[in-house]
């Protein structure tokens, strides 16, 4: 089955081509350095964009896989969630490709399509479940109890910032560019002093079960040090550092909590901040101890990409009841 996957929920015009689990093209087109002046994503400049670029990248897509629009079986779109305008350009241009080719469109969820994004290239195998999915991106930071394909279960989620926004704030801060998870990480590793500034983790006291996330207070903790501090490079490169640790501590602490509350084995993890080779080790680390399988993503389907989308899109077609709705009419 031959899926094509759209993805235009924030800054990224993205297509892929997928077939039975197996991604054969991935284009992503990122309208990042549009937004870099502004330090965060400008909702109008990202719809525009997508405008712009989303049949060229398609069209790339397709070229890459060697495929025609007559091999599409499925057209795959992100549905929710996302900045409207955005999601509107993309899900326009999958309900035109089915009209066009009379093939059925299927519309997922952005974030559970970064939970299966460990499974990509994985020969249409997922893990047995349950596990746990969580998500840690530059709009959300949520655990969910996956119970089944269709049953995704948030049991903890961030109560202000998401991780990624917490990095791009802080390097906004620092005045050192935008988007801030890389760049950030880039800075810690040069650290190389002993010490560390000990930034307020947020473990959200009241209850062990407690497995909701926080990150305004460390952003405002990093504010304050920032505004008394000497402002040299020294103190970015600490600050960096140890801003990081605190936020990677809690991520860790919350993942505990979550595998005892649910007793789950695995685990499938998906976000732009996955990327940060920090997180990554020290969550392998920490779930190899606990006898817990992790599953990662590759590098390139961390952040947001359509390859999860058409995964996802494909996976409810085969497989799916209440999530397998159609955008259009032609099934
Ligand atoms: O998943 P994604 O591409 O978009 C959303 O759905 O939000 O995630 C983008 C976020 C940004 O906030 C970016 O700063 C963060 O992921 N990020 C990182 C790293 N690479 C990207 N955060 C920490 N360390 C990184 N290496
Ligand atoms: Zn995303």
């Amino acid at each position: 089955m031959v899926t094509l996957g759209i993805e235009t929920s924030c800054d990224e015009t993205a297509a892929a081509i997928v077939v039975d689990g197996a991604v054969l093209s991935s284009r992503v087109s990122s309208s990042v350095h549009l937004h870099a002046k502004y330090g965060g994503v400008v909702p109008e400049i990202a719809s525009r964009y997508h405008v712009e670029y989303i049949s060229r990248v398609c069209k790339l897509a397709l070229k890459d896989a060697g495929k025609k629009l007559e091999d599409i079986d499925l057209v795959a779109v992100t549905e929710t969630p996302g900045l409207p305008g955005s999601l509107l350009v993309g899900i326009a241009f999958a309900k035109a490709v089915g009209f066009a080719g009379n093939i059925p469109v299927i519309g997922v969820n952005h974030v559970d399509a970064h939970i299966l994004s460990c499974f990509l290239d994985n020969k249409d195998a997922l893990a047995p479940f349950p596990f746990l999915g969580v998500v840690v991106s530059g709009g959300h930071t949520s655990i969910y109890h996956c119970k089944s394909l269709e049953d995704f279960h948030l049991i903890g989620r961030t109560k202000d910032d998401a991780a990624g926004e917490a990095f791009d704030k802080i390097a906004k801060m620092l005045g050192l560019g935008y988007p801030g998870g890389l760049i950030v990480e880039k800075r810690a590793a040069k650290f190389k002093g002993k010490d560390e500034i000990h930034f307020p983790r947020a473990l959200l006291k009241g209850s062990r079960d407690n497995i909701d996330f926080s990150f305004s207070g460390i952003k405002t903790a990093v504010m304050y040090y920032w505004r008394s501090s000497s402002k040299t490079e020294k103190e970015k490169t600490k600050i960096c550092f140890s801003f990081q640790e605190a936020i990677i501590d809690v991520i860790e602490k919350k993942i505990s909590r979550a595998l005892k509350l649910t007793g789950v084995k695995r685990l499938a993890l998906g976000g732009g901040v996955v990327n940060n080779a920090l997180l990554r080790g020290r969550l392998k680390a920490l779930l190899e101890k606990k006898r817990i399988e992790l599953y990662l993503p590759k590098k390139e389907y961390c952040g947001d990409n359509a390859a999860m989308v058409a995964f996802l899109g494909e996976k409810y077609f085969k497989y799916g009841k209440k999530k397998k709705h159609f955008l259009n009419e032609v099934v």
